[in-house]
C-alpha cells in the first residue's frame, strides 16, 4: 500500500505503533515512504511535538490496520502514544481500516466504538471476509490495498464528472406526520433510491444537498461530500426544500411526502375512548410548487409509486406536477420500490417516449436518471 501511494504521487509519513513494530521492522516502512518511519512521542530530537506537526499537515490520516484498541482508544479520546496523539491533534479527514479476527469484529463494543466515530465523521472502510492470521476464516481481515488506495485517491481529490459545478438537491425517505406523541402516520420508503441518487450524483462532482428523513449510512466514498439534513415531516420537508432549491441546479425529489396529515393531539390518545377521528388535511404538493418557482434552466425530477394503470397515472402525474423528468414505480413489481435494494422503472421525460429502465441496483437507476438530467442542463454556465 506504501509503495502505491508512492507511485501514485502521495507523499507518506508513516508511523508505527509500538505492537506494530513487532510485526515488521521501521526500516522496512522508511525505506518504502516518503520520510523516516516514527514509532515514539519524544524520539526525534530534531522534532520536539511530532503529533501537532504531523497532524497538521496531513491531507488525510490513514489507519490500516485498525485494531480494536486503536480503534477504543481513538473513540474514547486518548492521546497516549504518537499514533493516537496525531490523530487528536489534527482537523484533517480519519480513514480507518479496521482489521482483526471475526469475533472481535463482532464485538457489540467495536461496532459502538466505530458507531461513534462514524458520526464524528471518521471514515470507516470495512474489512472484507477471508483468511485470517491463524489459519481462521471469516470477516475482519484489512480491505484490499488497492480498494485502500483507490479511496485515498477518491477522498484527496474528489471526484470530477459531468455534474461538476452543479448544485444538486435530493430528497429521500417517507415524511413521518405525528399523531399524538406516539404515534406517527407514514409509509414504506426505506429512502435508499434517494440515497443512491445522491451518492451518485457526488460521484459525478455535483455539491450535493440530502433532505432526508432515514438516517442511512452514506457510502463512504462520498461522506463528507454529501450535506444532509434531517427532517421529519412534510411540512420541514417542504421548508427546506423550497429554500435549498432557491440555489440548485437540479432537484430530485425522490421522498414519499405524505399526501395528508393531522393537526396532532397534545397528549396520547387513549385507546379507552374508541377508534380516534382523525380529521386529515392534504399537504402543500412541493414539487407542484418547486416546478413554479423554479430557476432558470433547473432541472426538476418527480417520482411516482403507482400500483395500478401504472403508465396512464404516471403521464397524468407528468403533466399535473410540470417536471422534467418523473421516475414511475410500479409498486407491485417484486423487487422494486420500497426497501429494496434494486428497482425496475420507467422514466417520462417531455418530447420524448418512455424510457424502460431494466432491473437493477437503485445506483445503476440513479445513474441513468442523472444521465438524463446532465443531457438537460443548460450548458456553459457552470
Ligand atoms: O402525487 P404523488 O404523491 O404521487 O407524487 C409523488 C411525487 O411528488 C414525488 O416526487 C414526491 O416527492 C412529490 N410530492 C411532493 N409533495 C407532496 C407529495 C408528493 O413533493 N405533498
Amino acid at each position: 500500500m506504501l509503495r502505491r501511494l508512492r507511485d501514485a504521487g502521495y507523499h507518506v509519513a508513516p508511523i508505527l505503533t509500538p505492537d506494530a513494530t513487532r510485526f515488521v521492522g521501521p526500516l522496512t516502512f522508511s525505506a518504502l515512504a516518503s520520510e523516516p518511519a516514527r514509532i515514539g512521542l519524544y524520539d526525534d530530537p530534531e522534532l520536539p511535538i511530532p503529533h501537532t506537526t504531523l497532524g497538521q499537515s496531513a491531507d488525510l490520516i490513514v489507519v490500516a490496520p485498525a485494531t480494536a484498541h486503536l480503534i477504543a482508544r481513538f473513540a474514547a479520546g486518548l492521546a497516549d502514544d504518537l499514533l493516537t496523539a496525531t490523530l487528536m491533534a489534527s482537523a484533517s479527514p480519519v480513514l480507518l481500516c479496521p482489521a482483526m479476527h471475526t469475533e472481535m469484529w463482532e464485538q457489540p463494543v467495536v461496532q459502538e466504538n466505530l458507531a461513534t466515530l462514524r458520526r464524528r465523521g471518521v471514515l470507516v472502510l470495512e474489512p472484507e471476509r477471508g483468511h485470517l492470521a491463524g489459519g481462521d476464516e471469516g470477516a475482519g481481515r484489512l480491505a484490499d490495498p488497492a480498494t485502500i488506495v483507490t479511496l485515498v485517491e477518491r477522498i484527496i481529490k474528489g471526484y470530477r464528472g459531468p455534474l461538476t459545478g452543479r448544485r444538486v438537491l435530493v430528497t429521500a425517505g417517507g415524511t413521518r406526520e405525528p399523531i399524538d406523541p406516539v404515534r406517527v402516520i407514514t409509509n414504506r420508503s426505506s429512502g435508499r433510491q434517494g440515497y443512491a441518487i445522491a451518492e451518485v450524483a457526488a460521484r459525478l462532482g455535483a455539491a450535493v444537498t440530502l433532505v432526508t428523513t432515514t438516517d442511512r449510512t452514506l457510502a463512504i466514498d462520498v461522506v463528507g461530500r454529501i450535506e444532509v439534513v434531517e427532517v421529519v415531516t412534510a411540512a420541514e420537508m417542504r421548508e427546506h426544500a423550497l429554500t435549498l432549491a432557491k440555489e440548485m441546479d437540479v432537484v430530485v425529489m425522490a421522498a414519499a411526502v405524505a399526501d395528508f396529515t393531522v393537526d396532532p393531539a397534545p397528549n396520547k390518545l387513549k385507546k379507552a375512548a374508541g377508534p380516534p377521528q382523525l380529521a386529515l388535511v392534504a399537504t402543500p404538493d412541493i414539487l407542484v410548487e418547486l416546478v413554479a418557482n423554479r430557476r432558470d434552466g433547473q432541472v426538476i425530477v418527480g417520482f411516482a409509486a403507482e400500483s395500478t394503470d401504472v403508465l396512464a397515472n404516471a403521464q397524468a402525474k407528468f403533466e399535473r406536477k410540470g417536471v422534467d423528468v418523473l421516475v414511475v414505480n410500479d409498486v407491485m413489481t417484486p423487487g422494486a420500490g420500497f426497501e429494496s435494494p434494486t428497482n425496475e422503472v420507467r422514466l417520462l421525460l417531455r418530447d420524448h417516449e418512455p424510457v424502460a429502465v431494466s432491473m437493477r441496483t437503485k445506483e445503476d437507476v440513479a445513474l441513468e436518471v442523472l444521465t438524463r438530467v446532465v443531457a438537460l442542463l443548460p450548458q456553459g454556465d457552470q
